[in-house]
């Protein structure tokens, strides 16, 4: 077998147990920030490394269940490191990271991947990356991607399928590349289905029922109280004042939700410039 039970706990000890340790220690202490380093690897797994990739999964899923307390919780899945770190220590994950089309970092953009997730974290909190996914820092060539892992079978069913229906568009396989121009021009799908739920969720909050996302809001109940109330949560969801006629110049859930979603646009663009 390519794993046996020690070669797993070697592996496994310090992110795994390490993660229980400090769960244990940590419990329900106010914590600023907590961030932790995953791998590409427990997103695509690897033949060889169900250790490495099982070890880095409970990884992302400790900053998850942080964030479903409350309490900070952030884990990115990197890519391979060039010059520094474990991936150069390697020579033949190396040359499977230049040819396989996933890339090596180098670390000024490693660092540069950091802080970008870092200030959209301090902007936009929870809502700077759905809450169940660690976000993956690698400069991926998603056709040279596609084209040797699919060819090969080395990708699992489900994410074959996503890459699969793209043509090398990163956005569709909810993936989110730091950095690069996917991130500083856009926002991916699921960050804006999460943004979008969550103005209807707030909307429901003051109106006291669920709202269609087409219909005019002053039509659902808003009177101009609740609008002012309205616009002050949806400023304290973007981290950022919004315009006070909001409401009246975007009156439905989705056009408020979509211009919430061009001011970030706005705002990666200048964090990436
Ligand atoms: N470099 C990459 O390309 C890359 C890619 C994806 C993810 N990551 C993740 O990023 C993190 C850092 O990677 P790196 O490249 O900097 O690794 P590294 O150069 O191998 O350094 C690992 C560090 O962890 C310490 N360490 C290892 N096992 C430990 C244990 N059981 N208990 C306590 N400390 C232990 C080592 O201590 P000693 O020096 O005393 O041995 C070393 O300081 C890792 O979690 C890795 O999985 C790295």
């Amino acid at each position: 077998p390519l794993q046996t039970y020690s070669r797993s706990k070697i592996v496994h000890s310090p992110k795994v147990s390490g993660s229980i340790l400090l769960q244990e220690y940590l419990d329900h202490q106010p914590l600023k920030m907590f961030h932790s380093f995953s791998s590409i690897t427990s997103l695509l797994g690897n033949f060889g490394q169900s250790n490495y990739a099982s070890a880095n999964a409970a990884l992302d899923s400790f900053a998850h269940s942080q964030r479903t307390s409350g309490q900070p919780g952030f884990c990115i899945q990197w890519g391979a490191w060039d010059q520094i770190g474990m991936a150069v220590r390697n020579a033949r994950a190396k040359q499977f990271f230049e040819t396989s089309g996933l890339g090596m970092l180098h670390p000024s953009e490693g660092i540069a991947a950091l802080d970008i997730t870092a200030k959209r974290i301090a902007n936009f909190g929870g809502l700077a990356f759905d809450i169940q996914y660690s976000p993956l820092s690698s400069p991926i060539d998603w056709k040279q991607f596609k084209s040797c892992l699919l060819v090969k079978g080395r990708l699992n069913p489900g994410f074959s399928e996503d890459i699969a229906m793209t043509d090398g568009d990163a956005d569709v396989v909810n993936v989110l590349q730091v950095p690069g121009p996917v991130v500083a021009k856009k926002v991916t799908a699921w960050e804006s289905k999460a943004l979008l739920n969550e103005v209807q969720r707030l909307v429901q909050q003051i109106i006291g029922q669920n709202v269609d996302k087409d219909y005019p809001l002053m039509d659902a109940g808003l009177d101009s109280l609740s609008t002012v109330e309205l616009r002050n949560n949806l400023s304290s969801l973007l981290g950022k004042e919004l315009p006070a006629t909001i409401v009246f110049d975007y009156p439905t859930i989705n056009l408020a939700a979509e211009f919430m979603l061009k001011e970030i646009h706005t705002t990666f663009e200048d964090e990436a410039n």
